[in-house]
């Protein structure tokens, strides 16, 4: 083939050999056993795939960008669909992947909040589990890599070094502007995390999809799973306020269950999936808006 007609590598724009490489990633950052310092060095833990992944992801989120995007799917102008419809639609992601070590897209969220439900924790919170990251869908709408999955930043002010790979974030454009790179940045002081803008990707958007229906410390999970620098290092304080620091107990309550329900055993979808087609019907209309 001609070497000008040959379409461009897919790794250029697909470091990560899955999505769950960077779900993988973070679980082995916060392994409960590490000490501290071997947790300052997550570098180790990443593969030349997850640091190009990082190296995209802090260059490519502007706030321009995360404008655009927020403009482009926060509107839900896609359609109507059902959960179902979407977790279907979601487990296409992996399969061309081998089935027999992988767990399905479903099957994750399955684990995730059948732990939940092994500790007892209410319904919507369980629900919350199973929907935590079904916003990953961004991915076969055609968004790259480092637009879907990621530890999330506010954007439009200063990069906080407890953001993992800061360095990279020195070739953002938005590095340049000198009103984006004081503390508050475009934001008043403590203005509350509803008025600031984190980098884009599945939080937000399965955050605005279930918005309507959902208790509010459930969209809180939803919304700020992967923003570790706020829940794991209580960065960026100074833009939260009251409100978000008593929800932030709920994204804390919620994350042990995303990092580490992976490795248990593979659920029995068929025995309990007519408790979650029960459970999605008590909060969810048939088709909601996507
Ligand atoms: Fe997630
Ligand atoms: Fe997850």
């Amino acid at each position: 083939m001609n070497e000008a007609l040959r379409p461009a590598p897919r790794k250029e724009n697909a470091p990560l050999k899955e999505l769950d490489e960077w779900d993988d990633f973070v679980s082995t950052r916060y392994r409960p056993e590490k000490s501290e310092e071997q947790f300052r060095n997550y570098r180790t833990d990443a593969n030349p795939g997850v640091t190009e992944f990082y190296r995209q992801n802090h260059t490519q989120q502007t706030i321009d960008f995360v404008r655009k995007k927020k403009e482009e799917y926060c509107g839900l102008k896609r359609g109507k669909k059902s959960i179902w419809e979407m977790a279907e639609y979601l487990n296409t992601l992996v399969d061309e992947s081998d089935p027999d070590t992988d767990l399905s897209q479903i099957e994750h969220l399955l684990q995730t909040s059948e732990s939940i439900r092994k500790d007892g924790h209410p319904r919507w919170f369980i629900l919350t589990g199973f929907l935590h990251d079904l916003g990953k869908v961004l991915c076969l709408y055609g968004e790259p890599q480092w637009a879907v999955v990621g530890d999330t930043f506010p954007v439009g002010c200063a990069y906080s070094d407890q953001v993992v790979f800061p360095e990279f974030f020195a070739a953002n454009p938005d590095a340049k502007v000198p009103e984006y790179q004081t503390e508050n940045g475009i934001y008043e002081h403590h203005c509350g995390l509803d008025k600031v803008h984190l980098s884009f990707g599945h939080d937000e958007y399965v955050y605005q999809v279930a918005r309507n229906y959902l208790p509010e410390e459930g969209l809180y999970m939803l919304r700020f799973h992967s923003f570790y620098a706020a829940h794991r290092h209580n960065a960026y304080r100074h833009l939260m306020n009251e409100h978000d620091e008593q929800m932030f107990a709920w994204v804390r309550k919620f994350n042990p269950y995303d990092l580490y329900s992976k490795g248990r055993e593979r659920p029995d979808v068929k025995a309990i999936l007519p408790f979650y087609h029960e459970l999605v019907s008590e909060f969810f209309p048939d088709r909601i808006d996507w």
